[in-house]
């Protein structure tokens, strides 16, 4: 695990972007693991950029999306469909069967999540996977107490999830009980994690994950097991942390040789 604690929000995803970049230049099927969520739109915007001035080329990429609500259709404003279309496909080359979200109105949820799995395992795997962080501790949406061998599956959103992510939705109440998601075990099975965090709201739950004790209570944790991981962190984020990371690490990107 390598922490790079950052001044800003721009160059945490700027740190990300270049390891994205990297390893697409080197692998042009790349498949990548996406997330959504406030903190990786930087990242997005980032690639789109160097899509649009530098010729990053996303037409052989693959994705897969870690979650989605249940009940929400992909036109929905607030669905993970939508916000990867708005935040990212509609500005890249990627063609639109290359891309997958999980199908929060799948009729058999269990049957569509195996065949997720199948699906990522079709190509391999995945190479290059974004996390951001609940405030909980959680990734996707493997809430505290999830297995840290669960595979992609449904699962019952805490409270607090639902309240943190009130402030997308008209009410709170409007807010999915139930999302599906990548379980912690299939993330684990990406070959490179990069976890991103901003702001002092991520201070606890970023301190869980990187030197608090191994715990399904804090789902992040298990990127301390993963042998290729980047946390890449705010000031604010890394706050709460005690031990000393480097704020650049310039061979970065070629860790995985
Ligand atoms: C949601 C997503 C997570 C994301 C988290 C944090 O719950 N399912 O994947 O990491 O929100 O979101 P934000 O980046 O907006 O703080």
């Amino acid at each position: 695990m390598l922490v790079i604690v950052k001044d800003s929000y721009d160059e945490i995803s700027r740190e990300a972007a270049q390891i994205v970049e990297d390893r697409l230049r080197r692998k042009p099927n790349l498949v990548l693991g996406l997330a959504t969520g406030s903190t990786p739109l930087g990242l997005y915007r980032e690639l789109i950029r160097m899509h649009k001035e530098e010729g990053l080329d996303f037409s052989r990429v693959t994705t897969f999306n870690l979650d989605e609500y249940v009940g929400l259709r992909p036109g929905h404003d607030q669905s993970y469909h939508y916000f990867m279309r708005e935040n990212l496909f509609k500005h890249i080359n990627i063609p639109e069967g290359q891309t997958h979200v999980p199908d929060g109105m799948a009729g058999d949820i269990d049957a569509f999540c195996d065949w997720y799995e199948a699906e990522i395992a079709k190509r391999g795997g995945i190479d290059v996977q974004i996390l951001g962080i609940g405030a909980n501790g959680h990734i996707a949406f493997n809430e505290p107490g999830s297995s840290l061998g669960s595979r992609t599956r449904v699962k019952t959103l805490t409270d607090m999830t639902r309240v943190d992510n009130a402030r997308f939705f008209a009410t709170a109440t409007d807010v999915p009980k139930y999302a599906i998601t990548m379980g912690v075990g299939t993330i684990m099975e990406a070959k490179e994690l990069i976890l991103l965090a901003n702001g002092a709201g991520k201070a606890d739950a970023i301190r869980a994950a990187v030197e608090g004790p191994l715990t399904c209570q804090c789902p992040a944790s298990v990127v301390q097991l993963h042998r290729k991981t980047f946390v890449i962190v705010t000031r604010d984020s890394a706050s709460a942390l005690n031990g000393r990371y480097p704020g650049t690490w310039k061979s970065s990107i070629s860790l995985e040789r």
